[in-house]
């Protein structure tokens, strides 16, 4: 993770390998020379010469765009970035982008220093979490090409303000946070067995205030968690349900969070093709996203109590595998007929809803990179929010957005509902293919618990299908591979209901 810290020394004689400047448009002005940002001290020679040569390059302050400047004269460092921050006053995830797309572009430099407008607390938490997000590499199996940045500097006017520090420590944990989730998804499926990833749970927890509580697969055959088990007994390496929780003292909610958890979805008997398989390592986005915002809420020591439930497997086809029409008996009795065992983490799911909502928490929330039907939706940067209340959805919706993360609010019609009957059992895994991420959602609505008055927990579905894995250009803060979605918005949701 990047060093992140704040000065307020000049953009003209800071010691670094880059400075970043930003570039705004003008108004109406699309294609015009834009105005330069964060150069304020710059001598007026030497913001004449960086408005021709961004001139000359066609520069116009879009949104995103990096332009890399050497020799700048006036400037100490060698290098100058200039970040495109689009029309003013620009929102905070604009801001967050640029961070991050400045400091991709600079990776190969060791210290880079940020002079893009930091008008207040927000401001600059945005830019720090950008730079944070962009300053990554996965380099476990190959040395990246180019190291990510090691530090970065935000050059502000009041370093010390309480706020702004506050800000940065912030964007610390959440960067952190979205790292560990990251490193989890584009880790190879074959050093990612379920076990491994309950000891990477247990491993994040290790001198810290959370706990974890890890089952066994003979203790998920006692706790009758029939979807984890049936969904993992293809695999000779067995399931896990990985319990983790952050529990202050004086807690003023009971957030609890479920993430799908599948190491490798294969799709077991009912086998994907293979182009379909290549990404499905990342089948345990939901889970990663859990586990890393659950250590994010400790980290801030929110005062609220946060339980993450990982269903974690392995779907496999082999002789020991679940078949098409085979029964399961989820944990609570609901019998469930598994017509495709490629509609897995439904069924490791619903083994988790209903153990997270028994303890009657004020909120649950899951997160699933549930179906296919969800990228054809709404594509890979958009991901969709299902609920079981409308006000609550609205909370999520509110919470992402402050995150900085893409949701859109989908239906769960009732009319789905029978089309999930089956002849032989409570449910069948599989319903109408048409609306299938909806179908989706109405068979986990299924598994949500009641409350003490007989009113269903308030619940709400993230499907993340698209968004978890990027396999096209890197844009932004997010890169190729694991993008870490859903972190952001379940630490904003626990903000939210600790206050
Ligand atoms: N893990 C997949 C969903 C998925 C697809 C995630 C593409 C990310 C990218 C899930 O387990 C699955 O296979 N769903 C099936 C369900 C169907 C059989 C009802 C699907 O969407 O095709
Ligand atoms: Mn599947
Ligand atoms: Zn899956």
């Amino acid at each position: 993770m990047v060093r992140l810290e704040l000065s307020s020394k000049s953009v003209k004689s800071v010691s670094a390998d880059a400075v970043v400047l930003g570039a705004a448009r003008s108004p109406g002005a699309q294609g015009a020379v834009p105005v330069l940002l964060g150069a304020d001290d710059l001598p007026r020679a030497t913001r004449t010469a960086l408005s021709r040569a961004l001139a000359d390059l066609g520069a116009d302050g879009a949104p995103g765009s990096v332009h890399l400047l050497p020799q700048v004269a006036g400037v100490s460092a060698p290098v100058v970035a200039v970040v495109g921050l689009g029309e003013q006053p620009a929102d905070p995830e604009v801001l967050r982008r640029a961070a991050g797309a400045a400091v991709r572009a600079l990776a190969g430099r060791r210290r880079v220093a940020l002079a893009l407008p930091a008008e207040d607390a927000a401001a600059a938490g945005a830019l720090a979490e950008g730079a944070a997000l962009g300053a990554y590499a996965f380099t476990r199996y190959k040395a990246a090409g180019r190291a990510p940045v090691e530090q970065v500097t935000l050059l502000v006017a009041k370093p010390r303000d309480r706020a702004v520090r506050a800000g940065l420590e912030r964007a610390r944990v959440l960067g952190e946070a979205v790292t560990v989730a990251r490193d989890l998804v584009n880790t190879a499926p074959g050093d990612l067995a379920p076990a491994d990833l309950a000891d990477a749970a247990l491993e994040l927890a290790r001198g810290t205030s959370l706990s974890v509580r890890v089952l066994t697969e003979a203790e998920l055959a006692d706790g009758g968690y029939g979807g984890i088990l049936g969904v993992g007994q293809g695999s000779s390496r067995p399931p896990r349900l990985v319990v983790v929780e952050h529990a202050p003292r004086g807690a003023r909610a009971h957030l609890a969070l479920v993430g799908k958890g599948i190491t490798f979805d294969s799709g077991g008997l009912s086998l994907k093709p293979p182009a379909g398989m290549e990404t499905m390592k990342s089948d345990m986005s939901g889970a990663a996203a859990v586990l890393a915002a659950v250590k994010a809420v400790a980290d801030l020591d929110l005062p609220v109590r946060v339980t993450g439930w990982l269903a974690v497997a392995e779907n496999m086809p082999s002789g020991t595998a679940i078949r098409p029409s085979d029964v399961l008996t989820m944990h609570g009795g609901t019998t469930v007929e598994v017509l495709n065992t490629d509609a897995e983490g439904r069924l490791v799911m619903a083994d988790a809803l209903v153990a997270a909502t028994a303890e009657q928490p004020d909120r649950v929330v899951d997160v699933a990179t549930l179906t296919g039907a969800q990228v054809v939706a709404l594509g890979n940067r958009v991901s969709a929010v299902m609920a079981n209340d409308d006000s609550f959805r609205d909370d999520v919706l509110a919470a992402a957005a402050r995150a900085g993360e893409q949701f859109w609010p989908m239906p769960l019609p009732e009319e789905l509902r029978p089309s999930l009957d089956s002849q032989v059992a409570d449910l069948a895994n599989i319903g109408d293919r048409a609306g299938g991420m909806l179908v989706a959602g109405v068979f986990l609505r299924e598994f949500v618990g009641e409350r003490a008055d007989g009113t269903p927990v308030p619940w709400a579905h993230l499907d993340i299908a698209g968004p978890a894995f990027l396999t096209s250009e890197p844009y932004g803060y997010t890169h190729r591979g694991g993008t870490g979605v859903a972190v952001r918005t379940l630490v904003a949701l626990a903000e939210d209901l600790a206050s």
